[in-house]
């Protein structure tokens, strides 16, 4: 016999086993038989006996001819049961028997398919497998949905039945892909230098932003691990001893509202690098990315272009600019506007929708609905319409004059025909509106060019945020990021125009990654904190252990962390970062497979010190 590819193993597990059906003894000589990748099978391998492995796909009955699409990891194989060759008629019979999701092995003579018989839409499609011997290995009931790609189950089903879900080609190749990736960006760090290692999952909260997951500790009552968010601390203390490049495939885990893009639990390449610039990290990052994006058909010309965090924030409203497409923010001069709440608002800016003059009047009132909700006053929508007195319509004539629209439409270079959207107010809550209304309109209208990628590095982030409701100074980033050594002397007098080593990797208005240039002086260190409103005390209490490391001949160090699914999302061109999670959390936080989170029993919480909150769901049972 000749096995055509042997890149699959005989399963060892599987030895002796006398599955239901057999029509093998277990101690068969086809047990020693190489398992050949169903999908692999080509025309040069007609003639030759292979033995394969999978799942029916489905069964097709024509009486004295039995078809089955066998589907493995690698592919589908078609494998006909026909009369005229088979050694009994009881192998007939066992294949009339089979079903849907079946697992069967089959062993026969791979044959060529002629003209109306070949398939030209299966890679397989030029041979099939005709059947000398076929083992049930396994039974499968009807399954909650088809196995196959562009299934219409809703998503909950398939997350229930996760496992079914990722037996679908297009899933199982994500996840093909996954691993590919993760092998390759191991390749690459390692051929750079850098070293693996693993850093703790019960650990101390580490200060990213989010709000921490809590595991409590039963051999100290009434206290608690947090679940990192990154591993930002300890890759910092890495670098104190030396590993001088660390990475880390890591899992994070962060309680926050989850989006398309986001999950309480997720992967970060992490990496961090001793003697670093700026430089030194997005090229390393480029060359990662370089190894990673184009095996998947997408170009990744270096070096990456770059635009600072003022730029990002002005012309497009966002520090993760899609800037695939126009429709740019322009600040407008609105002092001469009659209207006093246009006048005196802190900021106003405007976008130029090309076309957008013929939008209809509930197309223009959903556009203000959605920027009420992300917090404008209102939106002044401007019709450029010749034909029309004064050339053009508004929600707001009242509001302007002659002078400020043409301000407005010079500003904009705005034409006949397009539609102008203004907001006026506050700086953050107008780049907000109008950055979400840009992307918005993009696609609706269909100006973002398919197939295009734009990567950029974002740079020169303010190190700090001043939050109006708590009234005090937040890290941008977190509270290790360096600032720059020319604003240094500005931190305690004028914290705003401090900006930080910090950097951002965006592909397409997606963040896929930040870092920074750390502090690694002390001093500088409890400055920041003290800005931060973190006195020496609660700066002891909370990162002593890393105060003290950098007491002991810390090195300058810097470093970034990539968000794996993010990539994936993009690499398998997925909608959803769920698709590329195997078993992901649901928007609200739930594992709808294992029905988690969930009650715990009465006397595992008693153990923990820990007592039932009032209102909180009992424990089943
Ligand atoms: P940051 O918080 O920017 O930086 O995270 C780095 C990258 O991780 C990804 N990411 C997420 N992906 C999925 N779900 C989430 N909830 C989620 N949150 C973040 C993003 C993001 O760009 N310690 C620093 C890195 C450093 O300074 O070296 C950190 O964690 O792609």
């Amino acid at each position: 016999m000749n096995a055509v590819t042997t890149t699959a193993r005989p399963d060892p597990s599987r030895e002796g086993a006398a599955p239901e059906g057999a029509a093998a003894p277990s101690d068969s000589p086809a047990r020693a038989r190489v398992r050949t990748p169903a999908g692999s099978l080509r025309s040069e391998h007609a003639g030759s006996t292979v033995l394969v492995d999978g799942w029916v796909q489905r069964r097709r009955d024509h009486g004295e001819l039995v078809f089955i699409d066998l589907r493995d990891r690698s592919g589908l194989l078609q494998v006909v049961f026909d009369a005229q060759f088979l050694p009994s008629p009881d192998l007939l019979a066992r294949a009339k028997e089979l079903r849907s999701e079946f697992v069967v092995e089959v062993e026969g003579e791979v044959v060529s398919r002629e003209g109306d018989a070949i398939n030209d839409d299966l890679p397989t499609g030029h041979v099939e497998l005709r059947a000398s011997r076929l083992e049930i290995l396994s039974r499968s009931e009807t399954p909650p949905f088809p196995i196959e790609d562009g299934v219409r189950a809703s998503e909950d089903l398939r997350l229930k039945y996760r496992y079914l879900d990722l037996r679908r080609p297009e899933m199982s190749r994500n996840f093909v892909r996954r691993s590919d990736v993760t092998y390759r960006i191991r390749q690459v760090l390692h051929e750079e230098g850098f070293l693996e290692v693993e850093t703790p999952i019960l650990t101390k909260s580490t200060p990213e932003g989010a709000r921490d997951f809590l595991v409590p500790s039963r051999v100290h009552p009434g206290e608690f691990y947090a679940l990192p968010q990154s591993p930002q601390l300890f890759k910092q203390l890495l670098m104190v001893s030396g590993m001088e490049r660390y990475y880390q495939i890591a899992r994070c885990f962060r309680d926050e509202d989850l989006r398309a893009d986001r999950q309480p639990e997720f992967t970060q390449v992490d990496l961090e690098l001793s003697f670093p610039s700026e430089e030194t990290v997005f090229a390393l990052v480029e060359k990662l990315f370089a190894a990673v994006f184009p095996p998947s058909g997408i170009p990744c010309p270096t070096p990456f272009p770059r635009m600072t965090w003022a730029e990002a924030t002005e012309r497009f409203g966002i520090d993760r600019p899609d800037t695939r497409f126009g429709l740019e923010l322009r600040t407008l001069d609105l002092s001469s506007s009659p209207s006093e709440v246009l006048r005196s608002a802190p900021r106003a800016k405007g976008i130029a929708v090309p076309g957008g003059a013929a939008f209809a009047r509930k197309r223009l009132d959903d556009l203000e609905t959605a920027a009420k909700s992300l917090g404008a006053g209102g939106l002044v929508w401007i019709k450029l319409q010749g034909d029309l007195p004064g050339g053009f319509n508004s929600n707001a004539k009242k509001l302007l004059d002659e002078a400020t629209l043409a301000g407005i439409r010079s500003t904009l270079s705005a034409k006949d025909g397009d539609l102008v959207l203004v907001v006026a107010g506050k700086e953050k809550t107008v780049n907000d509106v109008l950055a979400s209304l840009r992307v918005q309109l993009a696609r609706e209208e269909k100006l973002i060019p398919a197939g295009r990628f734009d990567f950029l590095w974002v740079t020169e982030f303010p190190l700090l945020e001043w939050h109006e409701d708590d009234r005090r100074w937040y890290a941008t980033h977190h509270p290790f990021t360096s600032p720059r050594a020319e604003d240094l002397p500005f931190l305690e007098s004028d914290p705003g125009r401090v900006k930080a080593r910090a950097y951002d990797v965006v592909l397409n208005g997606m963040e896929l990654g930040g870092g920074s240039i750390r502090i690694h002086q002390p001093e500088v260190q409890s400055r920041v904190f003290a800005t931060l409103g973190i006195g020496p005390e609660e700066a002891r209490a909370k990162f002593g252990f890393l105060l003290d490391a950098f007491r002991y001949g810390a090195p300058p160090h810097g470093g970034l962390a990539l968000g794996l699914d993010r990539m994936l999302m993009v690499l398998s061109g997925a909608a959803s970062i769920r698709d590329v999670i195997a078993f992901p959390k649901t928007a609200s936080g739930s594992c709808l497979m294992t029905d988690s989170p969930g009650p715990v029993s009465e006397d595992q919480l008693r153990e923990l010190g820990i007592a039932h909150a009032p209102g909180v769901r009992a424990p089943k049972g």
